[in-house]
């Protein structure tokens, strides 16, 4: 079964009212990064204002260069090369975030938040908040199925981060499987069902 994820940007329909809200934008190292840029269009779109936190080897998948572009804001890939200007460092994002979302979440990233590894930007940030987390696995079919990986994303839920799950799809090693990530509008549709923000009656 095939899905669309082309409905981006303006077709996302959400009632969700995120002007002035700040949303902290986790990136992993997974082929699914490139979505991170549509997620940013998106949010942008309805005036949120987007912080990117990449670890480094998302960065491998989808450049700085380019998030910082479409977020407007400077993405921090190096926990220990903070702007002056985020004194603070993790600190400042675990504080002002109305919401983490970390979209894509690898098998790597999943396990080390469930086993409290904290060793860069993106998981200290996670292990300092108290902000709501939204996860967003993406991974091939068996990495998702690896009973570890299952176990760890209970863990996670157990622990009161929200995670959602993928979807069966291509997948980008080929053939079709559980796991790649999920549609946009569905990422979106999840948190404001969660009830975090306000919703426009129409
Ligand atoms: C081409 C390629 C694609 C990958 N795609 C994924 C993926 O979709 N999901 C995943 O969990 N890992 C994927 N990996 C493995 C991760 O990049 C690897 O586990 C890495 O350590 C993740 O680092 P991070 O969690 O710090 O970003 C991929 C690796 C390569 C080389």
């Amino acid at each position: 079964m095939h899905r669309n994820k082309k409905a981006v940007a303006g077709a996302v329909k959400i009632n969700m009212e995120l002007k002035g809200k700040t949303i902290v934008l986790g990136v992993t190292g997974g082929i699914a990064a490139y979505w991170a840029a549509e997620i940013i269009g998106v949010l942008r779109d309805r005036e949120a204002s987007v912080h990117v936190l990449m670890t480094e080897n998302a960065t491998h998948f989808i450049t700085p260069l380019t998030l910082q572009t479409l977020s407007k804001n400077k993405v921090i890939t190096n926990m220990f090369e903070v702007p002056a200007d985020l004194d603070v460092g993790h600190i400042t994002y675990t504080q002002k975030a109305d919401l983490i979302l970390v979209a894509p979440a690898t098998a790597n990233f999943i396990g080390k938040v469930a086993n409290g590894i904290a060793d860069d930007m993106l998981t200290t940030t996670i292990m300092a908040t108290k902000s709501p987390v939204f996860i967003v696995p993406a991974m091939n079919e068996n990495m998702w199925k690896n009973n570890i990986v299952q176990k760890n994303v209970a863990t996670l839920r157990r622990e009161g981060y929200k995670t959602i799950n993928p979807s069966y799809g291509k997948m980008a090693c080929g053939g079709e499987g559980e796991g790649t990530f999920a549609d946009i509008e569905k990422i979106l549709k999840e948190i404001e069902e969660f009830g975090l923000f306000k919703t426009k009656n129409i």
